[in-house]
C-alpha cells in the first residue's frame, strides 16, 4: 500500500494534455525498483459513478452480495472489484433477461451475441447500458457477476531510488474524451487526478522490466526517445545516472503539443541540460508551427551525429505510443543507420535487428 505524497501537474497553463507527476511513499512496503521498470497500480472507480449505479438500481450500498464467491458490501464491490469501463456479453445477456420492454430485450439479446453492435448503438461504458435500456433492472448481485473483474494500471516509473529513497513518481496523462455527447474519465489516471488524496493508500506492485534498463558499463551513452508521458523511464534514468555519478553521454528527444504548455519536467531537464548532465536535449512541439513536427524529425536532422553516438556504443531506448510513434521512430532509426552506414535497406534493417539483440535498442511501448 503506498501513500500518495503529492499529485503534481506537470503542464504549464493552458492545455488539451494534461498529465501529472505521481508522488507514492514506499516506506515501510518493502517495495524497491530499478529504472525501467513499471509500477502496477490497482485503482477504484469513480464513487460518483458507484453512486449512481446503486440510485439506479435501488439498492443500498450496505447490501452483502457474493461477488464471485467472495462475500462484500455492494459498494466496496462496485468501487474496487468490477469494470464499470467495458460491458460485457453476459452483462447484455442479463440486461436482457431483466428487460420489461419487448424491443430493449430484443436489442439486448443482439448485443450479447455481437458486440461490434455496441458502436452502433451508442455505448460505450456499463452506465451507457443502464441509461439506455431503462427497462432493464437486474437485482445488485447478478449484475456485480456479470461485469468484468477490474484490473491494475501499468506505469513507467519516473524516479529513481537514488534521487528520491522510498519514493516512487509516475507521469500520468489524464484520459478524458467526450464520444456520443457526453464525457468518459479514465479510470485510474482519473484516480490519481481526482479520487485519491493525499495521504491515503494505494495497492501496488513492481512489475520488472525485461531488457529495458541502463546499460551495465555506464561508461555507455544513451539516447532516449520519450514523447509525451513516454518521457517517463528517461526522468528515472537520467535521475539515476546522475545520482551515481556515471561518465556516459545522455542525449534525450522529447516531444509534446506545444513548448508553452505541454513540455514535461521542463525546469528539470534544462537543470540537467544546463549542469551538463544531459549531453543532448533535442525537443520537437508539433502544434506551435503550421507543419507537425515529430521526434523522428529531430532524428533525422541529427543523423550524422546519431550514427557518431551508435559507434561509440550508444544503446537506443524508445517509450510512449506503441501504434504509430514507436513504428516511425523503428523507420527513421532504420534510415539514419543506412544513409549514415552506406547501407541498403535489408543491411540497415539487420543492422538495427542486431542492436536489439545485443540489448542496444529497447523498447518500452503501449
Ligand atoms: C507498460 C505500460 C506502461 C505505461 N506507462 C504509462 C505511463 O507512464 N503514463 C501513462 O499515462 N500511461 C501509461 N500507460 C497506460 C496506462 O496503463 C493506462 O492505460 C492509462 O493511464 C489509462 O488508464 P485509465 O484507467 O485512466 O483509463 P481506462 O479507464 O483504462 O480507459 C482507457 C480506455 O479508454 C478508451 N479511450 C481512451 N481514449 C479514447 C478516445 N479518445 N475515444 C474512445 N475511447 C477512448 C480506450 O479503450 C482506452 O483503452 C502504460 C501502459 C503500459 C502497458
Ligand atoms: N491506454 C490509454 O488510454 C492511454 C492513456 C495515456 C496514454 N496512452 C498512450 O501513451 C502514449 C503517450 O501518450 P501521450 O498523450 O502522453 O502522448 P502522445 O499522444 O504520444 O503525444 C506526444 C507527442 O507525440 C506526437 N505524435 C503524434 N503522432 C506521432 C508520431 N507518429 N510520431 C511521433 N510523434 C507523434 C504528438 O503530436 P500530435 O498530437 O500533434 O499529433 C505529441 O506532440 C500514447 O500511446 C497514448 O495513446 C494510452
Amino acid at each position: 500500500m503506498a501513500k500518495l505524497l503529492a499529485a503534481t501537474a506537470l503542464n504549464a497553463g493552458e492545455t488539451d494534455k494534461p498529465v501529472n507527476n505521481i508522488a507514492l511513499s514506499l516506506t515501510g512496503t518493502g517495495i524497491t525498483y530499478q529504472p525501467g521498470d513499471s509500477l502496477g497500480v490497482w485503482p477504484t472507480n469513480n464513487p460518483d459513478e458507484v453512486e449512481l449505479v446503486l440510485s439506479i438500481l435501488k439498492t443500498s450500498g450496505s447490501k452483502s452480495v457474493s461477488l464471485r464467491g467472495q462475500l462484500a458490501n455492494a459498494r466496496d464491490a462496485l468501487t474496487r472489484r468490477v469494470n464499470l469501463r467495458e460491458p460485457t456479453s453476459e452483462l447484455f445477456a442479463l440486461m436482457a433477461d431483466h428487460a420489461r420492454l419487448e424491443f430493449e430485450s430484443v436489442r439486448l439479446s443482439r448485443l450479447a451475441e455481437n458486440d461490434e453492435l455496441v458502436a452502433e448503438y451508442g455505448i460505450h461504458d456499463v452506465f451507457d447500458v443502464l441509461v439506455k435500456f431503462r427497462s432493464a433492472r437486474p437485482p445488485i448481485g447478478p449484475f456485480l457477476n456479470a461485469l468484468a473483474p477490474l484490473q491494475p494500471r501499468l506505469y513507467s516509473i519516473a524516479s529513481s531510488l537514488s534521487a528520491h529513497p522510498d519514493e516512487v513518481h509516475l507521469t500520468v496523462g489524464v484520459v478524458r474524451y467526450d464520444l456520443n455527447g457526453r464525457g468518459y474519465h479514465g479510470v485510474a489516471s482519473n484516480f490519481f487526478a481526482e479520487h485519491l488524496a493525499e495521504g491515503r493508500r494505494v495497492p501496488v506492485y513492481i512489475q520488472p522490466s525485461h531488457g529495458f534498463s541502463l546499460p551495465a558499463d555506464s561508461s555507455k551513452p544513451v539516447i532516449m526517445v520519450g514523447p509525451g508521458t513516454g518521457i517517463a523511464p528517461f526522468r528515472s534514468f537520467l535521475e539515476e545516472r546522475k545520482a551515481t555519478a556515471a561518465t556516459g553521454k545522455n542525449w534525450l528527444f522529447f516531444g509534446a503539443q506545444h513548448e508553452a504548455g505541454d513540455f514535461l519536467y521542463r525546469d528539470e531537464l534544462e537543470q540537467f541540460a544546463a549542469e551538463g548532465h544531459l549531453t543532448k536535449l533535442s525537443t520537437a512541439f508539433s502544434r506551435d508551427q503550421a507543419q507537425k513536427i515529430y521526434v523522428q524529425h529531430r532524428m533525422i536532422e541529427h543523423a550524422a551525429e546519431i550514427w557518431a553516438w551508435l559507434n561509440e556504443g550508444a544503446y537506443f531506448y524508445v517509450c510512449g505510443d506503441a501504434k504509430r510513434m514507436a513504428a516511425d521512430v523503428d523507420a527513421a532509426l532504420k534510415e539514419i543507420v543506412a544513409e549514415q552506414g552506406g547501407m541498403d535497406t535489408d543491411a540497415a534493417a539487420a543492422f538495427v535487428k542486431q542492436l536489439a539483440k545485443d540489448g542496444r535498442y529497447c523498447r518500452d511501448v503501449y
